[in-house]
Parts: structure tokens; C-alpha cells; sequence
């Protein structure tokens, strides 16, 4: 494995290597020593064209742990703001030595065209394109449900869960949609029609207007953010009428299964997607998909970079 540009280049037994990579990694950073030593003298570059909080700051904390030497690099205030083409940019990070980017880019397509390129020769690790892809965050969802609902097992076999909101925009989604169906969860998605992709009819998935009737019979209720900064047009008639038809409350909380959870990628809109009192009950495990973004970065870079899986007492 070379990059990691979207979940469809993944095969389920390199999946799980990297979920069990993490869970490794995640144990040693409980421990005292958090920093390991593996890619000491690597430098990885964060190319983000594009606002960022969570994964830009997971995979810093991510390289450092590996004691790599990070570069961050954002379009406010560099060049890129100027009009600087993907290639230039890609030009300047080689040389300088660049052995990993993680790029995050408004365009789909762009971390691809940096991995098809002869620009620059290290790994390209897509931290979200466009509307396209975001890999990295459906492995750390996936990394989360495991270890909520994974009864030991290595992939998520016969578990249910729910997909809710802006599918249309969401990178997130698409990204889940094909992990959780390689490793054998199935997955519905609830959305308004207007906030569907066209095509979704032929995703591996099934599709419902009605979130009352779902929420019961899921293990998983996984919300999206409403991105209202890529909506041109109107696609709901205001934010009341979404929330009361598609937003998770404390009403719909009661309906949910012993054991079901509750995540979000972040950033959330409370009050819109989710109420903050659901966003911070019980079932909510979304402060720990952040803490998980970590080890499953950690594992990323270390499959790409390192070459291997880690073993249990392999290290
Ligand atoms: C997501 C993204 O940027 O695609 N956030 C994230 O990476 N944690 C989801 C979103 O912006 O809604």
C-alpha cells in the first residue's frame, strides 16, 4: 500500500490491519511512554487547502507520536492563497523531502492527482476532498464501533447502522458507506430526498425518509453535519422543519436499542443536526472518535510509511 486516497483501495484484510494496528498503538499510548521512536528523521507535510480542525490537528499529534518531523502547511497564509497550482506546491514539498502528504483539498480528485503524479514521490494520505472521500475518518469510525459493538470479533459483521442528514455533501458519508460494507455492517441512510445523491440507488446501501422508524432497530445512529457552507441553494425549507424531521433529540434518544451509540464527525451543529444534551449524553461516543482519530492516524502513517502492520509485541 502506497497511498491512502479512498476507502475502494482498501482490501478488508488490510483494513483490519490498520484497525488492528491502531488497537495496538492505542495501547501503548495509555501507556507513560507515549512517543515511539519508528519514524524518526521522516518529515510529513499537512497540505490543508481547506479549513480543518480535528483531522489536522489528529494527524500532527498522530506523526508526532511516531517522532516524525511535521510541516504544517495551510492555504491561509501561504502561497496557495496566492493562486499557486497543486503542482508548485507539490514541487516546493519535495524538495524539501517530503516522505508523506496529507492533503485536504475543497476539489475531489486532488489528492489523486498528486498520487498519479511524478511531482512528488512520497505517500499522499487524502484527509478529505471535496465532497468525494475523507478515508482516514471512516477507519476511525469504524475503529470506534469495533470497540463499542465488535464483541471481539475483527469486523463489524451483522451490525446495523444508521447514516442521518447531508449526505449529499458529506465526504464522511460516502467514505463509511463503503467501509462499513467491506467489513459487513449494513447501512442505512436517512436523509431528506433533497440532501440524496444522485446514484445513491445504486450504493451498497437502503434508504428511509422516516428517522422515528429507523433509530430502533440500529446499533449505530452516525449524524452528519448540515454543511450549510456548500449550500448554494435551498434544500430544506428552514432548520426547525430539519430538525424536527431529521435531527437527533432527547425524544428519539429514549427510542434508541440497549447498547446503540451515537457518533458525529465533527464539527457538530448543535441545536441543528443534534441537541447539545444528546451530543453530550451516555450514548454519545463522539469525544472518543476524536482520541481514536489518533491511534488510527498513527496507524496509517505507520502502515504507509513503515511498511508492516504492527504485531502485537512487535515493536
Ligand atoms: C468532516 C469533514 O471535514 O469532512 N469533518 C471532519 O473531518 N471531522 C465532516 C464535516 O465537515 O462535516
Amino acid at each position: 500500500m502506497r497511498h491512502l486516497l479512498s476507502v475502494s483501495d482498501l482490501t478488508k484484510t488490510q483494513a483490519i490491519s490498520i484497525l488492528d494496528t491502531a488497537s495496538e498503538l492505542a495501547r501503548i499510548s495509555d501507556s507513560t511512554i507515549k512517543k515511539l521512536p519508528t519514524l524518526r528523521g521522516r518529515t510529513i507535510v499537512n497540505l490543508f487547502a481547506e479549513d480543518s480542525t480535528r483531522t489536522r490537528i489528529s494527524f500532527e499529534a498522530a506523526a508526532k507520536r511516531l517522532s516524525a518531523d511535521v510541516i504544517n502547511f495551510s492555504a491561509k497564509g501561504s502561497s496557495l492563497s496566492k493562486g499557486e497550482s497543486l503542482k508548485d506546491t507539490a514541487l516546493t514539498l519535495q524538495a524539501m523531502g517530503a516522505d508523506a502528504v496529507v492533503i485536504r483539498h475543497s476539489a475531489s480528485g486532488a489528492p489523486q492527482r498528486l498520487a498519479d503524479s511524478e511531482w512528488m514521490r512520497g505517500a499522499v494520505i487524502n484527509a478529505g476532498d471535496g465532497t468525494h472521500e475523507h478515508p482516514s475518518q471512516a477507519l476511525l469510525d469504524a475503529f470506534t464501533i469495533r470497540k463499542h459493538l465488535g464483541k471481539g470479533s475483527s469486523d463489524l459483521h451483522g451490525l446495523r447502522v444508521a447514516i442521518v442528514g447531508d449526505v449529499l455533501h458529506s465526504r464522511v458519508a460516502r467514505s463509511n458507506v463503503l467501509l462499513l460494507k467491506l467489513l459487513g455492517a449494513s447501512v442505512v441512510l436517512v436523509a431528506p430526498p433533497t440532501l440524496l445523491p444522485v446514484g445513491v440507488e445504486s450504493w451498497p446501501v437502503t434508504i428511509s425518509y422516516d428517522l422515528d422508524s429507523v433509530i430502533p432497530t440500529v446499533d449505530v445512529v452516525m449524524m452528519l453535519r448540515v454543511q450549510q457552507e456548500r449550500m448554494g441553494d435551498l434544500y430544506f425549507p428552514n432548520t426547525r422543519e430539519y430538525s424536527r424531521y431529521f435531527g437527533l433529540n432527547s425524544e428519539r434518544l429514549k427510542s434508541m436499542s440497549a447498547n446503540s451509540i451515537i457518533m458525529h464527525p465533527g464539527p457538530m451543529n448543535r441545536g441543528l443536526e443534534i441537541t447539545a444534551e444528546v451530543a453530550d449524553s451516555a450514548r454519545s461516543v463522539i469525544v472518543e472518535q476524536v482520541a481514536n482519530g489518533v491511534s488510527v492516524r498513527m496507524a496509517i502513517l505507520y502502515v504507509l510509511l513503515a511498511g508492516q502492520p504492527l504485531e502485537a509485541g512487535n515493536k
